[in-house]
Parts: C-alpha cells; structure tokens; sequence
C-alpha cells in the first residue's frame, strides 16, 4: 500500500488562488477595499454590483448607466418563460425545488445569448449584466407559477431589490421592506473563494463560458452547507416550533438543541470555514431583520427571540456563532418570502460575485488541476 501524502480535507486552509475582488478575513469582510459594514450601511445593491463587475465605485453617471441597462434587460426570451409556465407544475409536484428551476433557466439563457461562446471582457461583462437582469424576472415567474397566478411584468421604475420583491407578489414592497432586501443583497453579494465561486472559476478556468460556469455554480450553491443554509436554518426553527409549541420555554429549547448534540446534527445557519469566531454580515441583518419583525408583530418577534435563545446556547456551549444563513431564514420569513425562494434569491445577489470571478479567471487564466493523495488498492493484474 502506497502512503498518501498529507492533505487538507475540504482544501481547509489551503490558498488555492490570488484575487483583487473580496477578502474574507476573520478581522473584516472586504470587497474591492470597501469594508462590509460600510457598504451595508452607505451603497445600494446596484452600486456594489458595479463595484465588483466593472472594478470601481461608480460615479453618478456610471450608476444611472449601469441602473438603465439592468432595466432594459429584465425581460425574458419567449424559451425561458414557456419553460417556467411549467415550472409550478415541476415544484409543486416534487419533482424539482426552486433552486433546479433557476439552474436550468439560467442555463436556457445560454443558449439563447448570442455572445454565449465569446469569454472576451467586453462580451463576458455583457452578459454578466443581462443575468443580473434577468434572474429577479426567472424567480418572479416561477413563483407566479407555483401559486398558479398570471407572471407579473418586471417594473422598469423599481429597483433591483424593489423589483425582485415586485415580481414575486404583484405588490409594490414598503421602502422598508426595500431597504432590507437591498442590505440583504449587499452582504450576501461575494465571498471570495466560497464552493459556488471555486466552482465556477473551476470551470471558467478550462475556458468555457460564463453561463457554464453560473449554471455549476448555482449547483453547488443549492446545498445546505453552503447557499441552501438560509432555507434549512428556518426550516429548523420552524422544527423546533413545531416540537416545543407556540412559546419560547427555554428549558425546552435547550432540551430540543442537547438532542440535537446527542444526535451530532449540524444546526443550520451556524459554523463557517473561516469565520470561527463570528460571520461580520449576520448582526448586520439580525438587527434589521428584528427591527422589521418588530413592525410586524408578536408571531415575527417570537421567531427572533427563538432564535437569539438557539444562538446563546450554541454560543455558549459550543462557540459556535451564527453565520449570515440564519439572520437571512428569519428576516425572509418576517418578509413574507415563500422559503424555497430564500436561496435562488441569493443567487439573485451571489450572481455579481461569481461572474466578477469568472471574468477574473478568464483574464488571467491557468487551469485549475489540483492533484489528489489515492488511498485505494497497491497495483494488481487484472487475471491474477
Ligand atoms: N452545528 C453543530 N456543530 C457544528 C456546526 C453546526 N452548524 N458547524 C460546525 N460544527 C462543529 C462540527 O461538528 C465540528 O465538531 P467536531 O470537531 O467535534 O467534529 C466542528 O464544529 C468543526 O466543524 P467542521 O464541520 O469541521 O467545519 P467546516 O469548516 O468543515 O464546516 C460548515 C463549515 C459551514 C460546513 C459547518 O459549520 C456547517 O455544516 N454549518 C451548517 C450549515 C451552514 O450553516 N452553512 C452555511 C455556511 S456560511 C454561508 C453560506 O455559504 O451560505
């Protein structure tokens, strides 16, 4: 038997690239030289996208730009909407969860984009714009689809946060509600090498092409260890509801999280590869996310106070700190969202992130071609 040389499982540690676009450090999360609490605080989604597409702050006239060409290109091509007055049928009928239908829409665009097989920046920056557009529309439709109602049109006066809330209930959203989908975005837009990111700088580094690349990503993204953590994290909560009843008894929530100790189950929305001490994006929407729940009244601030309680106690007793998954589940239920939407809605953001990467993988290319340590059996003859 061959000894395999050391690795590190799950590439834990391991600097597998350089990149200008976002550092994740315990200390601070950076895109571009931005700090995450800045931009939350002081840009809108559409600046932060600009930022990490094109490369810099926009000015006013680059943002009116950027905003105007986002507009112009929400609408769909007649193949991607004939294919989502189907999906309703595919989710409601279990055979596909939101996640899927995004996946396979985004990957129809493809073949519809005449610019598909060109990597060129300029082409890549294009289309980067036209998905940006676009995917707000994809998950408008096919949660009209999935309730059975008429798709509504994309509202050229709103804005990406806006419109996406827009499209999904035909109703124009609070500028509170606004704001908080608008931060939301803005944290969940990138983070450096993540698995959706890696896998799609794995595939644009063969050269394929942007919406492949996109397409992988948005796969491993669906996961609940990664993107799908938002979904799973009020999943649990809504367990855990479920078992203890309507009010937050301490003692049986802490019954209900030792069982789960017992049991060695992951708790959703908590742990993060690199973050051990604490993920800067979650008290960032915790707080917004209860101050909306205190709008909305006593069933919404009871799901943060269960919340804050399964966060002390995982805290103290086994530091282990929420990542920005388990702010998101509260703060999107408190908004009404349907939960199979909480992660394609990440993606509605991630999306700016991912192909910042893809372009930066294109300009700069090497394949990406690690070796593995093989652990299975010494040489043998195939008739011995
Ligand atoms: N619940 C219970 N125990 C945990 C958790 C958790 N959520 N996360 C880590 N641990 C424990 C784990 O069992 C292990 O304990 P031990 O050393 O006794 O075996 C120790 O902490 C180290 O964990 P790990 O699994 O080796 O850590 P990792 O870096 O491989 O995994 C993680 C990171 C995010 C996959 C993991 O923390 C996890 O599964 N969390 C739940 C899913 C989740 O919230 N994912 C979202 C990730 S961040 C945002 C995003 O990508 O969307």
């Amino acid at each position: 038997m061959t000894t395999a040389p050391t690795h590190a499982k799950g590439l834990e540690g391991v600097i597998a690239g350089e990149t200008e676009i976002c550092n994740v450090e315990q200390s601070a999360l950076i895109y571009r030289g931005y700090e995450i609490a800045d931009l939350a605080a002081n840009a809108s989604f559409e600046e932060v996208a600009f930022l990490l597409l094109v490369g810099h702050k926009p000015s006013s006239s680059e943002l009116d730009g950027f905003k105007s060409e986002l507009i112009a290109e929400r609408n769909l091509p007649t193949a991607v909407v004939n294919f989502l007055k189907d999906s309703g049928d595919l989710v409601n009928n279990q055979f596909a969860v939101p996640m899927d239908i995004l996946r396979t829409a985004v990957s129809i665009l493809g073949h519809l984009d005449a610019d598909c097989q060109d990597n060129s920046p300029e082409a890549n920056l294009n289309k980067s714009k036209r998905l940006l557009a676009k995917i707000p529309t994809i998950i408008g439709h096919m949660q009209n689809s999935i309730e059975g109602k008429e798709f509504v049109a994309p509202n050229p006066a709103l804005s990406h946060s806006a419109n996406l809330l827009f499209m999904m209930t035909g109703e124009e959203p609070s500028p509170e509600a606004e704001k908080v989908m608008d931060v939301s975005l803005v944290l969940y837009a990138e983070h450096d090498y993540n698995a959706s990111t890696f896998t799609s700088r794995v595939i644009a580094g063969t050269l394929s092409d942007l919406h492949g690349a996109v397409t992988g990503a948005i796969a491993a993204l669906k996961g609940k260890l990664h993107g799908g953590a938002n979904e799973a994290a009020m999943d649990m909560l809504a367990d855990i509801r479920r078992d203890i009843g309507s009010e937050n008894d301490t003692s049986k929530i802490t019954d209900w999280m030792h069982n789960a100790f017992t049991e060695k189950r992951k708790l959703m929305g908590f742990g993060h590869r690199v973050y051990k001490n604490g993920d800067h994006r979650a008290p960032i929407l915790h707080e917004l996310g209860k101050k909306a729940a205190q709008a909305r009244g006593e069933e919404f601030t009871k799901l943060f106070e269960l919340g804050e309680t399964v966060q002390h106690i995982m805290e103290t007793e086994k530091k282990i700190y929420p990542n920005v998954d388990f702010p998101c589940g509260m703060t999107y239920f408190t908004m009404g969202i349907p939960v199979p939407q909480y992660t394609p809605i990440f993606v509605a953001s991630r999306i700016t992130g991912w192909c910042a990467h893809i372009m930066e993988q294109h300009a700069h290319n090497r394949l990406i071609r690690p070796r593995v340590a093989y652990t299975g059996p010494d040489l043998r003859k195939w008739n011995d």
